[in-house]
């Protein structure tokens, strides 16, 4: 029997974001964090992810507009409904910042930010600790993979549930890629799971060993009795860049 042929849908427009979009921007994005865990430990509860929402949209407004960062969302052709946001950053560059904790996670914004809207609801010591340990982790790959040297880090990719499986994430990278091989740079990003097989799909490569967060260690209660919880990885991955001959 043959398999039905996949809908066609028409490619997302790609542009920078403006500032007013920052709003619709934070929403896309937490729609499709919605059943991150990480973000679930993090938030377990409608008010801690609405205060976590300000929080964001502060964030992105005090940041939008550093040099380093490159904002973008996909539009909807038809409805100019925003459908996906991305954030690259230029790092290694003289007007990067040295450490960047803003927007350094694949998911989760890992400053202040998380640990005042956590402390509402879970231990502060735990969450602090699994913070600092996430973060600790991912500026040592970064360091040790790009020694200071100019690179493009995708440092967000987030597509609204309702879009997904469109080709719009993968848009969205191609973006990236043709930016990178412009500027002849590598690309570096740190996957979730659920992003792990987009990348793989576009042909980055990991490297490096994944970064495995055992939550049975982490979550308040779940040492000693099967929460559920599971283990979070985060793969690292590089893009070398393309020249005209390769
Ligand atoms: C990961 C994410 C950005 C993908 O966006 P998307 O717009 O759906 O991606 P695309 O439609 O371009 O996917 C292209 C290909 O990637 C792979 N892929 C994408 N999502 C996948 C999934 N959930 N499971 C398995 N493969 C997947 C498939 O090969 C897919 O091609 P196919 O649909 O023809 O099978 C989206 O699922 C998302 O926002 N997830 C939650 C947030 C997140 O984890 N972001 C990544 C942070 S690193």
């Amino acid at each position: 029997m043959r398999t039905p042929a996949r809908p066609r849908f028409p490619p997302p427009i790609i542009k920078f974001a403006e500032r007013d979009d920052i709003p619709e921007l934070v929403g896309v994005w937490l729609a499709a964090e919605r059943t991150n865990l990480l973000m679930f430990y993090h938030f377990p509860t409608e008010e801690s992810r609405s205060e976590y929402a300000k929080e964001v949209i502060k964030q992105f407004e005090d940041n939008f507009d550093k040099p380093h960062l490159l904002v973008l969302k996909a539009v909807d052709p038809e409805t100019k409904q925003i459908t996906a946001m991305a954030v690259w950053q230029k790092r290694g560059y003289k007007f990067s910042p040295q450490s960047d904790d803003i927007f350094a996670a694949a998911g989760i914004v890992l400053n202040g930010t998380l640990t005042s809207s956590c402390d509402k609801i879970t231990s502060k010591s735990v969450t602090q600790s699994l913070e600092r340990y996430i973060e600790t982790q991912f500026e040592q790959f970064l360091v040790s993979w790009s020694r200071d040297s100019k690179h493009l880090y995708l440092a967000l990719l987030m597509t609204d549930p309702k879009f997904q499986r469109r080709g719009i994430g993968t848009a969205m990278l191609e973006w990236g890629h043709k930016y990178a091989d412009e500027a002849g740079i590598p690309a570096f990003l740190i996957a979730s799971p659920v992003g792990h097989p987009l990348y793989q799909h576009v042909g980055w490569k990991d490297v490096d060993t994944p970064l495995q967060i055992d939550m049975s260690q982490w979550a308040a209660g779940a040492q000693g009795g099967d929460m559920g919880w599971g283990v979070y990885k985060y793969y690292y991955m590089l893009r070398m860049p393309k020249t005209a001959d390769s």
